[in-house]
């Protein structure tokens, strides 16, 4: 057996995530208004060629073609691409849906006028990778328009305590953070190389259900993230523990005394 090398932990880190696995469709439904939202802000015009990156069910990919742009989804996972060329035919658009990362893109350079992310780049593994393919597709005068979470609301916060409790059972420590695409400053830096400027709003997104715990219950069983992470805390860690925590902060940061209620707040950042 080969002993040279670094030292290793027995416990490898994460896989990377399908996010086809459970049923995202009831996520993609609930960030809807945000990706409208981005498509509004991005101006989106008829006949402007738009790729939409980590389009997930095509959300914002079929807002912007339902304004007459000629748009491309991009996105890794198949199951959620076959579901926005379900949707994309179900509403009569005309809309290419095709697997692909945002650090490889399958598009020409300068061949998008708009490069949109709606919660998307957030998940790519190399950001300065990702930005460079990004300023690479950009057309002339075209722009980068993506959203991301900002800290700290219930539901980010929920992320955030599951994706660390997922780390401890698997004894893997912290790690690395992830890049900070919430922070206007830092995508500034990103973007510097390829001589374009950013401006950035701050946004908010309303997320209700029945109760928090009826919300809880929804995600652990379809939200991709949360169906692997809590697999990961069962098997290594205290899934229960996780769960009742979970809770508290849903119930804490619950907005209503008649059900759940509760605002996420979030970055679009536009580069150009
Ligand atoms: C939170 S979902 C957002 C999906 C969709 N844009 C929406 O608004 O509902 C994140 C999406 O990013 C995709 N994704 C993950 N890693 C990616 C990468 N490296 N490049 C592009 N997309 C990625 C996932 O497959 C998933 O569809």
């Amino acid at each position: 057996m080969d002993d040279t090398g670094p030292a290793r932990t027995t416990r490898a880190g994460p896989a990377p995530l399908d996010w086809g696995i459970g049923h995202y469709e009831h996520t993609a439904a609930d960030l809807l208004p945000a990706a409208r939202r981005l498509v509004e802000v991005a101006g989106v015009e008829a006949g402007e060629t738009v790729v939409d990156v980590g389009c997930g069910t095509g959300s914002a990919a079929l807002v912007a073609a339902a304004r007459g742009a000629a748009v491309l989804g991009v996105d890794p996972a198949a199951r959620l691409l076959a579901l926005a060329r379900e949707q994309a035919a179900a509403a009569h658009l005309d809309v290419e849906f095709v697997a692909g990362a945002a650090a490889a893109l399958p598009v020409e350079d300068a061949g998008a006028d708009v490069v949109l992310s709606s919660f998307g780049v957030i998940f790519a593994p190399d950001h300065r990778a990702a930005a460079a393919e990004f300023a690479r597709v950009r057309a002339p005068r075209g722009r980068i328009v993506f959203s991301a979470w900002l800290p700290g609301s219930p539901v980010i916060e929920m992320n955030r305590l599951a994706a660390t409790a997922v780390r401890e059972a698997l004894g893997i420590g912290p790690g690395p953070a992830p890049f900070p695409w919430h922070d206007e400053a830092a995508i500034a830096e990103l973007f510097v190389p390829y001589g374009l400027r950013v401006t950035a709003q701050r946004e908010e997104l309303i997320i209700t259900a029945a109760s928090a715990a009826a919300y809880l219950e929804l995600q652990s069983r379809s939200h991709p993230l949360a169906i692997s992470g809590l697999a990961v805390v069962d098997r290594h860690g205290d899934g229960t523990a996780l769960r009742a925590h979970l809770l508290d902060v849903l119930e804490n940061g619950n907005e209503s005394d008649t059900h759940f209620h509760t605002t996420s707040h979030y970055l679009i950042t536009t580069v150009r």
